[in-house]
């Protein structure tokens, strides 16, 4: 039984995803190349049982799904301890540079708003240019750290107009039930 739908986009449907997916998350995952991996996880990530358990193990995470003929093409993920969330993502290769990456995430950012949480944060490797552009363009003010980093944060009612902005220019539409 799928998720909740949140919204559409040219042939994706984007989901809000749940403990029974935690295989199919697993497995995007695997699928993921290792650079890929590294970004999204600024860490070298080989198993990912112990990260879904984690995801699914507190009410406050939150996770979101792009699906392409029922299969996983692009996942976004909230940890929260529900007042300040950290928002991560990543889209399968073959499916990039098509806004899916700027979607997940700005739907993160209106989920958060839903749930009640105040801030969203995200940290981004400092040559990940295609993310550090969706974190400014959701309004996250992506700032250079030391460790070859960027970090930023806002408060979420502050950034929920730049997510609504940023579904309607890369074509997605919200479900009329969301
Ligand atoms: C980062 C990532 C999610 C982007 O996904 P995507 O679907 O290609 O993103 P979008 O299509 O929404 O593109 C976002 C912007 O980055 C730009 N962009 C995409 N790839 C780029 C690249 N390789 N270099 C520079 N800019 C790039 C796009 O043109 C777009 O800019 P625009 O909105 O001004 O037109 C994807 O590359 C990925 O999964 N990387 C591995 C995991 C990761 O890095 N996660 C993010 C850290 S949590």
């Amino acid at each position: 039984m799928p998720g909740p739908l949140l919204a559409r986009m040219s042939g994706y449907e984007l989901r809000l995803l749940g403990p029974e997916d935690a295989q199919a998350i697993k497995y995007f995952y695997e699928s993921l190349d290792q650079l890929s991996i590294y970004y999204r996880f600024l860490g070298i990530v080989k198993y990912f049982d112990a990260h879904v358990a984690r995801l699914f193990s507190s009410q406050c995470n939150y996770a979101i799904g792009a699906l392409a003929s029922g299969a996983l093409i692009a996942e976004g993920e909230g940890f929260s301890d529900c007042r300040d969330a950290e928002l991560a993502f990543a889209v399968m290769p073959d499916y990039r540079r098509r806004g899916l990456g700027t979607v997940i995430a700005a739907l993160l950012i209106l989920e958060a708003y839903r749930r009640g949480m105040r801030t969203m944060e995200a940290y981004m490797h400092a040559e990940n240019k295609a993310a550090i552009r969706i974190g400014n363009r959701l309004g996250l003010h992506m700032c250079p750290e030391e460790g070859g980093t960027y970090h930023g944060r806002a408060e979420i009612a502050a950034i929920r107009p730049l997510a609504l902005k940023a579904l309607e220019e890369k074509g997605a539409a919200l479900a009329v039930t969301y």
